[in-house]
């Protein structure tokens, strides 16, 4: 007795049995046409033409019959098996058409269509100008050297031969961290690097060293209370101004054109002695040729020297310091500092990747 776990066993009609053989026909060809797809048609060719199809459960029951029925039973069965088989022909052809279509038009691809643009960033002319400084140094065989924006009183001043009482220390120019015990400040130029790379380096040193500054003014088209600077020093056995004024020449060729020229001013800073403020003669300026300030200079202080470690008096230095955001304002048309701070993508682009 079948239980429910026994699959029915589908109905063997009888090989002679004209009207069930037709039956099984015409429910195939239905089934074939009801199949959307080639999935669907592939479950209903199984049904239809597998091993368990009703008309190949007949084919199988013809050896059952006497020998001249089983002509006429091969005839009937292999007629109405040619039937289906024709009727699945037809539509397998009908939906692997209708597939192609479809999948030509679902994976088309646009050719025409547009791209999603992504705008390139663009580097900002302040980094670009202070990689071209480093470039000049470099290619004369200095070295870049870098010291802490939070530096400590006593290299941002002392030993750059401040007073106790030089008005540079006074609030309104110094950023002073608390507590007040820690004597940091915020750089407020980049010559603290000079003792910083004679104190880690060994004689004779020539470097370079580009950073953020720190001074308490108020942003306006020619002050930001952030700023970058370059300062350089050369300490080695008798250095004169003349190598300083040799230097500072071919670095303002470099960077304005061979007509450029520079030209010294005497002046005062603690840190050199003599010093100087140094112009320069840019052929290209937005306001036509003209003399510009640029920076300081001067012969490194023997005090700097000796707070530096410094002993033998044959080793003389000199040194000299200039604003980036400057330079950029004169060298390159800027007006108004503050579009260099903004972050507006534009004023970058303006630039393009060279300064
Ligand atoms: N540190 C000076 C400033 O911030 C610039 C400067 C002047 C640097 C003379 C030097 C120098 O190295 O010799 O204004």
């Amino acid at each position: 007795m079948p239980t429910s776990e026994t699959p029915e066993e589908p109905q063997a009609p009888h090989p002679l049995d004209e009207s069930a053989i037709e039956r099984c026909v015409t429910e195939a060809i239905a089934a074939f046409d009801a199949a959307e797809d080639l999935e669907q048609l592939k479950a209903a060719r199984i049904a239809h033409t597998g091993d368990k199809a009703p008309v190949v459960l007949a084919n199988r029951r013809i050896k059952e019959l006497a020998k001249d029925e089983k002509k006429e039973a091969g005839k009937l069965l292999g007629a109405a098996r040619g039937r289906i088989q024709k009727a699945l022909a037809a539509r397998t052809e009908v939906l692997e058409a209708e597939h192609a279509a479809r999948v030509l038009v679902e994976e088309t691809v646009d050719v025409t269509a547009a791209p999603r643009r992504r705008r390139p960033g663009a580097r900002h002319p302040l980094n670009v100008l202070q990689e071209r400084v480093a470039d000049v140094f470099t290619a004369m065989g200095w070295e870049i050297a870098e010291g802490p924006e939070l530096e400590s009183e006593w290299f941002n001043f002392d030993a750059l031969n401040f007073d106790p009482d030089h008005p540079a220390r006074e609030m309104q120019d110094t950023f002073f961290v608390e507590p007040a015990e820690s004597h940091l400040v915020l750089r407020t130029h980049t010559s603290p690097v000079q003792v910083r790379a004679l104190l880690e380096r060994d004689l004779p040193v020539y470097v370079l060293c580009p950073g953020k500054t720190f001074r308490t003014d108020e942003l306006d088209a020619t002050h930001t209370p952030v700023f970058h600077q370059f300062e350089g020093l050369a300490v080695d056995k008798g250095l004169t101004m003349a190598d300083l004024k040799g230097t500072l020449e071919h670095f303002a060729r470099a960077m304005f054109g061979p007509e450029a020229a520079i030209r010294l001013r005497p002046s005062y800073f603690p840190f050199t002695e003599p010093s100087a403020e140094m112009d320069v003669w840019d052929p290209h300026a937005k306001g036509g040729p003209q003399w510009i300030e640029w920076g300081g200079c001067g012969m490194v202080n023997p005090n700097v020297l000796a707070a530096a470690g410094v002993k033998d008096p044959e080793y003389t230095g000199f040194a000299f310091g200039m604003g980036v955001e400057r330079t950029l304002m004169f060298r390159n048309g800027v007006s108004d500092m503050r579009d260099m701070i903004e972050g507006d993508i534009r004023f970058s682009q303006r630039f393009g990747q060279e300064v």
